[in-house]
């Protein structure tokens, strides 16, 4: 009776963790749950290393929050967030820097090596690159204002980078709505996350290589775009000119690029979100400018809803278990040669 009870339980939980393979389930590929307490007895300071290195960057540079932010999502949407991000250029890699997202554009990986440095001393072998950017991430955003929340734990760094992914999967500024939420789909990820998400616009910078389309051609027909408030439009082309310039910097969010909040809703609504991908958000669909209303009306509901999404986000395709290694340095493989 007790052998058939086990065995019956054992049914079940190869059930759910089949189950748990699905896209951006909390249950991840290897099959094990991201739990916030992972650490908690093998590197039990480990949040505080995490969190104190970066309020003393982000204190000296508040846009590196926004930096770090960024490093956890272009991490997750390629083959899942597995610390692939972080790999250099190899015999056997071909790093992810080098994509279209990321060259160029990417910053505060130094400041991720400075804090894998600090808990391998404080635990070698024992926290991984992935759930650095993790916790990086979510300290970034509470430190300039935004929402808390526990990050699941428990996630294994990749042996490989996957260069071609990194330029189709992660979204582009001028790509289309509709491609833009099917690749959140492609990870598991829905309308709400799409809009939630893009919140992260509220802190951080711009090239303006990454919007200039808009000022001068958006529809090839040489004409700007007219979604595009004209006054801003005009503010802008000043210091992004039709050509040069390519690297000048612009905030996402003109009103508070430094403070996590929702007025990167309230631009949108005026006409003043900067990138393509943002301002589509109000104009090319009923469903997500809902969405963008709701968030520019209430902050409670965006801090509530992003934070959500970060954990879901935070749940793409983890390798765990026995799966992946944990790295000793972020930016090679253990034992490469
Ligand atoms: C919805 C699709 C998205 C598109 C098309 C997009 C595109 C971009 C682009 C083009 C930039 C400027 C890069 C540059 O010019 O160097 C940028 C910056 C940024 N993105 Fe996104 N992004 C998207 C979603 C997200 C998500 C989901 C997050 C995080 C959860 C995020 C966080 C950030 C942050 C914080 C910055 C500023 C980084 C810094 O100042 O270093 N973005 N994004």
């Amino acid at each position: 009776m007790a052998s058939s009870i086990s065995s019956l339980l054992v049914a079940v939980l190869s059930v759910l963790v089949l189950a748990g393979t699905a896209r951006g389930h909390p249950w991840g590929g290897g099959g094990f749950p991201l739990i916030p307490q992972f650490y908690d007895h093998s590197c039990p300071h480990a949040k505080d290393i995490v969190r104190s290195i970066v309020a003393t960057a982000v204190a000296r540079e508040a846009r590196m929050a926004a930096s770090l932010l960024r490093l956890h999502f272009h991490d997750c949407f390629v083959q899942g967030c597995d610390g692939s991000l972080l790999l250099d250029n190899s015999t056997s890699i071909l790093s992810e820097k080098g994509s279209n997202p990321n060259n160029n554009s990417i910053r505060g990986l130094e400041l991720i090596d400075e804090i894998k440095v600090a808990l391998e001393h404080a635990c070698p072998g024992t926290v991984s690159c992935a759930d650095i950017l993790a916790l990086a991430a979510r300290d970034s955003v509470t430190l300039v204002g935004g929402p808390y929340w526990a990050v699941p734990l428990g996630r294994r760094d990749s042996l490989t980078a996957n260069l071609q992914a990194s330029n189709n999967d992660i979204p582009a500024p001028n790509n289309t709505l509709p491609t833009i939420i099917a690749k959140f789909r492609n990870q598991g990820l829905d309308l709400v996350d799409v809009v939630a998400l893009s919140g992260a616009h509220t802190i951080g910078l711009s090239r303006c290589t990454s919007f200039r389309q808009r000022l001068y051609n958006q529809s090839g027909n040489a004409a700007p775009d007219f979604t595009l408030d004209a006054a801003y439009a005009g503010y802008l082309r000043h210091d992004c000119p039709r050509s040069g310039g390519d690297n000048n910097l612009f905030p996402l969010d003109l009103a508070t690029p430094t403070k996590f909040d929702n007025l990167y809703f309230k631009n949108i609504l005026v006409g003043k979100g900067l990138l393509n991908s943002d301002q589509v958000l109000l104009t090319q669909s009923g469903e997500t400018a809902a969405l963008v209303k709701a968030y520019a009306a209430d902050v409670d509901l965006f801090f509530k809803h992003f934070a959500e999404s970060m954990v879901k986000m935070g749940n793409i395709k983890p390798l765990t278990g026995g799966q992946g290694e944990v790295r000793n340095n972020c930016r090679r493989i253990n034992n490469h040669y």
